[in-house]
């Protein structure tokens, strides 16, 4: 048999093969190989199907259950498009099935081939695409589906969304579609920050398009820092599964919860500061479950190297007064938690410059109480949560030191937990907690509820569940 020269075929074929070769995980060769044998079992070459793609769940079939849902991606030319790779398997692993959709500026930064490799479905960039298996190609792809996502979404594509322009494929799905859109931005802190960026996002969010991020941190530009990050995948795909599938009519819906976590830095100099171990988990696992149970979370952490939990408006705070100020801000709330660990000192007098060592001796810090967040929210006369719940880390006389803060704080609830590091829970995935609770019944005033030992997550619903019982009986 004579031996077929690929190099020859044209390129439009070619690109094929190595597409068809990547979904089967075939060399070309091979692909090439099986397509003749298939030809000659089946009699002739199907001209119609131009590869053969994973099952993508039509209209009738498709219902919000995953593992059932559509997203088309739409991927822009930035260099975040090379995350928008790992956003399909993301996608994929919360049950949506991926179709892809190329910008020509895309193409630059990833190829139609990995995306197609990835999702296993075909990938579309052309407007004009006479190989294409639907009638009106961005038709369909702006409705089959249950929401588009647009990753990363750069500040042209999105003045071009705001402007109502549709003269590429990618503009002109998100003119013609009637699904959810979820926008992922990414671009140079200065674009971010351009008023004409500023004017667009408010359009679009006029016009009820969704967002995620950016964030900030590094830029791909050599020592550019700021806000223009594109949110990491995971978070993307989390929120894309929340849009489809809003948190049902949970027991805290209607509810403004909000919650602080993780450690407080307080500046000794420019490059140094006092902390602790906290890790922030209880606190986002909290904040996690509140919003899981329907309610509004507003979520103040201090440093942490944790996501964002979906669907939770996060404020990121370096020092105590920060984060005072940033908890008054998301004042009035139904419910307050106080998980962070708080410095409890600040240094009077920190350094303008970094300290140095001197001949002289050790340098001298004057330390200064920082303000105390639980008592000041949990004394307020003014728009007093109706609940406010702190947390006590214990080393020692757990349960008596408990009792005297939730008296000496002037909150609902103390959450008491011991974190001697024997225990393992600061910074663990575990904890141990009780819960004291103000109560009139109880001989000394006070009821005292000791869990077992559980996962965060776990202490975290349980605790949800009791705040939503509180409140439904309507008191404290
Ligand atoms: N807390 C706060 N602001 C502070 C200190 C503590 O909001 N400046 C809150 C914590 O978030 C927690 C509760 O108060 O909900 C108790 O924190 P904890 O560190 O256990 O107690 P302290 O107030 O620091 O008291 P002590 O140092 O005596 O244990």
């Amino acid at each position: 048999m004579a031996s077929l020269t690929i190099r020859k075929l044209d390129d439009a074929i070619k690109a094929e093969l190595r597409l068809r070769a990547a979904q089967h995980g075939r060399s070309v060769e091979d692909e090439v190989r099986n397509i003749l044998r298939e030809a000659a079992g089946a009699g002739a070459i199907s001209g119609g199907t131009p590869f053969r793609t994973a099952t993508y769940p039509d209209r009738s079939t498709s219902s919000q259950n995953a593992g059932n849902l559509r997203a088309t991606l739409i991927i822009g030319g930035g260099i975040a498009a090379y995350k928008a790779l790992d956003l399909i398997r993301r996608l994929k692993d919360n049950g949506f099935a991926v179709r892809c959709v190329l910008t020509n500026a895309a193409q630059q930064f990833v190829t139609a081939l990995a995306a197609s490799a990835l999702s296993n479905q075909r990938c579309y960039t052309d407007l004009f695409d006479s190989a294409s298996e639907f009638d009106a190609g961005h038709i369909r792809l702006a409705r089959d589906c249950d929401l588009i996502v647009v990753a990363p979404a750069t500040a042209d594509l999105m003045a071009k969304m705001a402007q109502g322009h549709a003269d590429d494929l990618a503009t002109a799905i998100l003119l013609a579609t009637d699904r959810p859109v979820l926008l992922a931005p990414a671009m140079n802190p200065l674009m971010w920050a351009n008023a004409a960026t500023r004017r667009n996002v408010a359009q679009l969010q006029r016009d009820g398009i969704k967002m995620i991020g950016p964030n900030s941190g590094t830029m791909a530009e050599a020592g550019e820092a700021g806000v223009g990050r594109m949110s990491e995948p995971l978070e993307i795909a989390a929120r894309a599964l929340e849009v489809v599938r809003p948190p049902s009519a949970g027991p805290l819906m209607g509810k403004r919860i909000l919650i602080t976590a993780g450690p407080t830095h307080e500046p000794i100099d420019p490059v140094r500061y006092i902390a602790n171990r906290s890790s922030g988990k209880q606190g986002f696992a909290i904040a996690a479950a509140a919003r899981e149970a329907g309610a509004e979370v507003t979520l103040v952490t201090g440093p942490v190297g944790l996501n964002d939990p979906a669907g939770v408006t996060v404020k990121r705070v370096e020092s105590a007064r920060d984060m005072l100020s940033e908890v008054e801000a998301a004042l009035p709330a139904d419910v307050a938690i106080f998980a962070a660990a708080v410095a409890d000192w600040r240094v009077a007098n920190r350094g303008e410059q970094k300290i140095k060592k001197t001949a002289s001796g050790f340098p001298q810090l004057d330390l200064v109480e920082n303000p105390d967040i639980l008592a000041t929210i949990a004394h307020r006369t003014e728009r007093r949560p109706p609940l406010v719940i702190g947390f006590a880390a214990e080393t020692e006389h757990l349960l008596d030191n408990a009792r005297s803060k939730l008296a000496r704080k002037g909150c609902d609830w103390i959450v008491a937990n011991d974190v001697s590091p024997a225990t393992g829970i600061m910074g663990g995935d575990r904890n141990t907690v009780h819960l004291i609770s103000k109560d009139d019944g109880a001989t000394d005033g006070v009821r005292v509820d000791s869990w077992p030992a559980m996962g965060k997550d776990e202490v975290a619903t349980h605790l949800v569940a009791q705040i939503a019982a509180a409140l439904q009986k309507g008191a404290s």
